[in-house]
């Protein structure tokens, strides 16, 4: 097993020093810079042409994920929606040959997110998966599988997995829209180059990350608390959910604009805040951190050098310039970060955490 591990102490720890290899992997032959458009010649021309709407559906990380496509979908202009699917039997909106349903798995075997994909195409949707796993379930069931080609991922907390998800999604609403609309959307020509850069962005940030410095001066605290708006809520929730899976202790991730309709009743100079800054509406986020600040908590803020954030915040992070489509999944890995510290201070059992297992094939 250590052979496996290479430099690295964890699974985890390696893993997530992976992801410029493997956003690389994700997007090699996918995209076109040159020409402003997308390749994604794993689907036909026009096979989205009719989509009128769409339903994410994923559990865990791979829910966060959804999320994140989700939201970007939306803001291509596609009707889209993110659902829970061990909640999908009770929840699922109405479904018919116009909508595309995306189970977004790593594992291809989750089973409830199988039971939604296999409740979607009963009900006549069309169906895509987008896995990590080539041959898995999802992929031989779904209408069409996306491969997200991550490599393998041994550590129990999905960390690679979740940024190549995370971009293929991005990449996959790009050419669901464009083929709804005729034409790619004017974004693409910024959106692009930025996605071609990230395996660079993220070596640059591995490179220079305060993150163990964070974890040493912040771990022992009550509870963590991270916040972002737009496409940093999603990365909030994950950030929240890697930190508690890992080092076992308290942490929630809310929308920013939400701390302050009960949350903040929680904030004490015990608990930390991870505020995320994307681009999107910076302002308001930093005014709900500032909220927490005032009561006493510690505001670490995951952003850009050179951002107004940094003079307010106690600490920062600091993440590579980018597009706003793409700086949360900079925050997410610097929040990775934070939370393998912060569990390996605490001794705990970073690759295997207790009661957890990588996939859970049962309801
Ligand atoms: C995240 O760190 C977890 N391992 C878990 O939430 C996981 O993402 C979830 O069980 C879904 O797994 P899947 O992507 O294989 O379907």
């Amino acid at each position: 097993e250590q052979a496996g591990k290479g430099e690295y102490d964890h699974f985890m720890l390696k893993e997530i020093h992976e992801q410029p290899t493997a956003l690389s992997q994700a997007l090699e032959g996918r995209i076109d810079t040159q020409n402003a458009r997308i390749a994604l010649a794993d689907f036909e021309p026009g096979t989205f042409a009719d989509v009128d709407s769409v339903q994410f559906v994923a559990c865990g990380t791979s829910y966060h994920a959804a999320l994140y496509g989700s939201l970007a979908l939306k803001q291509a202009g596609i009707e889209s929606t993110a659902l829970l699917a061990n909640e999908y039997s009770v929840s699922a909106p109405p479904v018919d040959d116009d909508t595309l349903v995306v189970a977004v798995t790593q594992s291809g075997e989750t089973a409830d997110t199988l039971n939604a994909l296999r409740q979607a195409e009963a009900e006549g949707a069309m169906t895509v998966t987008v896995t990590n796993v080539v041959g898995s379930t999802a992929a031989r069931e779904a209408d069409e599988a996306l491969f997200i080609r991550a490599g393998p991922e041994i550590g129990v907390a999905a960390t690679k997995t979740f940024s190549s998800q995370a971009v293929m999604l991005t990449l996959l609403g790009q050419r669901i829209a464009a083929d709804r609309h005729g034409e790619p959307s004017a974004d693409l020509e910024t959106l692009l180059p930025d996605l071609a850069a990230m395996p660079d962005a993220i070596d640059d940030l591995l490179a220079e990350t305060d993150a163990e410095a964070i974890a040493e001066r912040y771990h022992g605290s009550r509870s963590y608390f991270f916040i972002g708006r737009g496409l940093g809520f999603p990365v909030a929730l994950e950030g929240a959910l890697k930190f508690k899976e890992i080092t076992y202790e308290h942490a929630e991730g809310f929308a920013s604009g939400e701390l302050k309709h009960g949350p903040l009743a929680l904030v004490t100079p015990d608990t930390p805040v991870f505020a995320i800054f994307t681009g999107q509406e910076d302002e308001k986020t930093l005014k709900n951190a500032e909220e927490a600040q005032t009561r006493g908590a510690p505001v670490i803020a995951v952003c850009p050098e050179g951002h107004r954030a940094v003079d307010v915040a106690d600490a920062h992070l600091e993440i590579p310039e980018t597009d706003a489509d793409l700086a949360g999944l900079l925050a997410n890995v610097q929040l990775q970060l934070v939370s393998y510290y912060a569990a390996d201070l605490l001794d705990r059992p970073i690759d295997k955490p207790r009661n957890l297992a990588k996939s859970v094939t049962v309801e």
